[in-house]
């Protein structure tokens, strides 16, 4: 049951094959998944609802404004699945996708998806060779799709060429490569902090830092994804599918990390944790008309020179910096320093990423080869997942590929 417990969503689009689709819907049910079939309108030209209702077991979606509940389909639908694969994919939904239409059920469904995504394409085979819809292809390949190559053979349209969709064996072959590949960190537990400390001043002021924390959030969910037992301490309430510890200021960070690290396989420390703290913190609000106010700062634990005291050699401790200026440098200083495996460096002098965005840019060094893999401005989403492949499996995986 290589596919138990997996909820998947097929996209059929309008194409002759599309009665193939019925045999792969028979061998991913047969191995324990849960699929839900989602045609464009063409789509039912060449395969009835009543077939697909019959061999999923579910409600077939085509329609965009169907009644829903609260929620729409497309963002329903998308909520729950773990992969989508749309077979047989047509050269026009090929070319709708590259180009962020969305003017269907399954185009505005695949638009909001952020799992994986496979297409298996089957067309004619001057269509599969027409220059746009091979561009169309390498901009889906280039974000991360993946892809089942039709083959070559006899078309139904009476033409001998590539085209004819990939065998369906293929194809659930591929589906579950791609939900086994996603759970490469089964059986790894995770420790991974996020946010900027609070440390305070009297009851309503305190020290902090730019960090929102969407990094180290990010981090944690991806972990969780692909498998891994996730242990998050945060400097702020999150409620998640997996353990959280809230941890506002750094000596309470402090007091939670070590005994937390003991037993993980690796720390991902993307907290920003103030280097100082108020001497003493007022037990009530300081009053403006005290006149002028300075605090005595004194210096905070630091967290991972702790950690590099205790790590043993089968743990990892990935740090991370954030530079205005002479980033490899202060990286590498900083790995050397921390005793850290890996470092991974934020630009935060960029207005287009790090604090606070969505997005981010980083180069991560390891320690052994001190080679730089440097992202471009991805969504913190994308960045993660380069982090802990990168981390775990030891490839140097370029962003596209994921
Ligand atoms: C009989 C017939 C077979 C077709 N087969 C294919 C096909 O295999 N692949 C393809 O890309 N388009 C094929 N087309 C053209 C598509 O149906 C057409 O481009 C349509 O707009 C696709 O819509 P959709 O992508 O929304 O499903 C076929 C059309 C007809 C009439």
């Amino acid at each position: 049951m290589r596919l138990s417990g997996k909820k998947i969503i097929l996209g059929i689009t309008g194409g002759i094959a599309a009665y193939k689709t019925c045999g792969l819907i028979r061998l991913m049910v047969k191995s324990g998944a849960d699929v839900k079939a989602v045609l464009t309108p063409n789509a039912s030209n060449f395969i009835t609802e009543t077939t697909l209702r019959t061999l999923t077991k579910n409600p077939v979606y085509i329609r965009q404004f169907d009644e829903f509940e609260w929620k729409p389909e497309h963002v329903s639908l998308s909520d729950e699945a773990d992969l989508f694969i749309i077979a047989p994919a047509s050269a026009n939904t090929i070319g709708k996708i590259a180009n962020g239409i969305s003017d269907n059920l399954l185009t505005s469904l695949i638009t909001v998806f952020d799992k994986p995504v496979i297409i298996a394409p089957a067309m004619n085979c001057k269509m599969w060779e027409n220059k746009f819809v091979q561009e169309n292809l390498s901009k889906l390949i280039n974000s991360g799709f993946h892809i089942v190559e039709p083959e070559q053979g006899e078309l139904a349209c009476g033409y001998e060429g590539a085209g004819r969709l990939a065998d369906i064996n293929k194809i659930y072959e591929k589906i579950c490569e791609v939900i086994e590949q996603e759970k490469f960190l089964k059986g790894k537990r995770i420790l991974v902090t996020a946010g900027g400390t609070k440390e305070p001043i009297d009851p309503v002021r305190y020290i902090g830092n730019k960090s929102s924390g969407k990094m180290g959030l990010a981090i944690a969910d991806a972990a969780y994804s692909f498998g891994a037992e996730v242990c998050l301490v945060s400097t702020f309430k999150t409620q998640k599918p997996y353990k959280t510890i809230e941890t506002p200021t750094a000596e309470q960070m402090q007091r939670v990390i070590p005994e937390k690290f003991h037993g993980s396989d690796a720390l991902i420390m993307a907290a920003a944790v103030s280097d100082y703290r108020a001497r003493e913190v007022a037990r009530h609000k300081i009053k403006k008309d005290s006149g002028e106010m300075s605090i005595e700062l004194i210096k905070n634990p630091d967290i991972l020179d702790e950690i590099a005291g205790i790590k043993s050699s089968s743990q990892l401790v990935i740090g991370f910096c954030a530079e205005t200026e002479n980033l490899e440098q202060n990286a590498l200083g900083k790995l050397e320093k921390k005793n850290l495996d890996f470092i991974v460096a934020n630009d935060v002098s960029r207005e287009d990423a790090g604090f606070e965005s969505d997005y981010n840019a980083v180069t991560i060094i390891d320690r052994e080869t001190r080679q730089l893999q440097t992202t471009p401005r991805l969504p913190k989403t994308e960045i993660a997942k380069i982090i802990l492949k990168r981390v775990f499996s030891n490839y140097d995986v370029p962003a596209k590929n994921l």
